[in-house]
């Protein structure tokens, strides 16, 4: 079983010694807990590249907004303690809101102009939010490197910055989008969506695939593309709306004519399920 730690003093204690004694490097994952394939292949990266691998579970409240799903999220520290014992990681930190953000907090971690767009333009304050308790848990681990999934390819970027920006002492590793054989891409909100919707959140996947053929054929229009995306993603029945479909390059920046290494990013609600993904150009 992993060592399991609530308290902050004593996980940092505990680090500090394996630091000491055995001179470990420490890998670090970052989650909200109800851990799947995605988080999976997080600690398996980890487990590669150092002698030590920590995973947080904290869902953490400041980066939900008001109305959405803070409340209902699911959490299940017993499960995620088996898949941890599963995948060898060796300490579990799960503080609880009360240590994370005591009477009288105050400060407040802002990337600006990252915030603006995309998930920031739709989720106000979401960004704040990642990017004050990612530092904080950096800060409580101290670790030699951290990993983020590219299925959160905007938070990633954002982390990227943040740690550049402050000279933080860790090196962060992207993973890829770990998908499920059909293509949807894993993560702890599947779980909301009925079959029906399950079926409709595949035209995601499905529209990248859509687009790479388009692109291949020679349409290298993004707003075209786009369109196409749109309407394709559209046209399952269980599809709410659509909060944006992007086309950037590998730092966010809109693009008009499409090249190989940009990035497609689109949020989708299927019924009342919101749900993020993104592709990389590869032609
Ligand atoms: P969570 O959604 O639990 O995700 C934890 C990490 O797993 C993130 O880096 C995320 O990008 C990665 N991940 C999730 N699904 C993935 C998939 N299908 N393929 C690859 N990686 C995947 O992201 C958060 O938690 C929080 O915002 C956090 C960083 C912990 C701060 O609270």
């Amino acid at each position: 079983m992993p060592l399991l730690f609530k308290g902050i003093k004593e996980l940092r204690n505990h680090i500090k010694s394996l630091r000491k004694e055995q001179g470990a490097s420490v890998g670090f994952v970052p989650t909200m807990g109800y851990l799947h394939e995605g988080h999976r292949e997080l600690i398996k990266s980890s487990k590669m590249q150092n002698d030590i691998t920590v995973l947080s579970v904290f869902v953490n409240p400041t980066q939900f907004g008001e109305g959405e799903d803070y409340e209902r999220y699911p959490r299940d520290l017993d499960r995620d303690l088996a898949v941890c014992e599963e995948e060898g990681v060796d300490v579990v930190f799960a503080p609880t809101v009360e240590k994370m953000y005591p009477e009288g907090f105050s400060t407040e971690v802002v990337v600006k102009g990252i915030e603006d767009v995309l998930e920031g333009k739709f989720r106000p304050g979401h960004f704040r939010g990642v990017a004050t308790v990612v530092l904080k848990l950096l800060n409580i681990v101290n670790p030699d490197r951290a990993y983020f999934g590219e299925k959160d390819y905007q938070q990633l970027k954002l982390i990227e910055r943040m740690v550049s920006d402050l000279n933080l002492p860790v090196e962060i590793v992207p993973v890829p989008v770990v998908r499920e054989k059909d293509g949807l891409a894993y993560s702890s909100r599947n779980t909301y969506l009925s079959p029906e919707e399950r079926e409709s959140a595949l035209s995601i996947y499905r529209s990248f695939l859509l687009a790479k053929r388009l692109i291949e054929k020679g349409n290298r229009e993004a707003d075209n593309i786009k369109v196409a995306i749109r309407e394709f993603i559209m046209s399952h029945p269980k599809v709410k709306k659509i909060d944006y479909v992007e086309i950037t390059d590998e730092n966010l920046n809109p693009k008009d004519i499409i090249e190989n290494g940009d990035r497609i990013l689109v949020a989708v609600w299927v019924g009342n399920t919101r749900l993020i993904d993104n592709w990389k150009v590869e032609v």
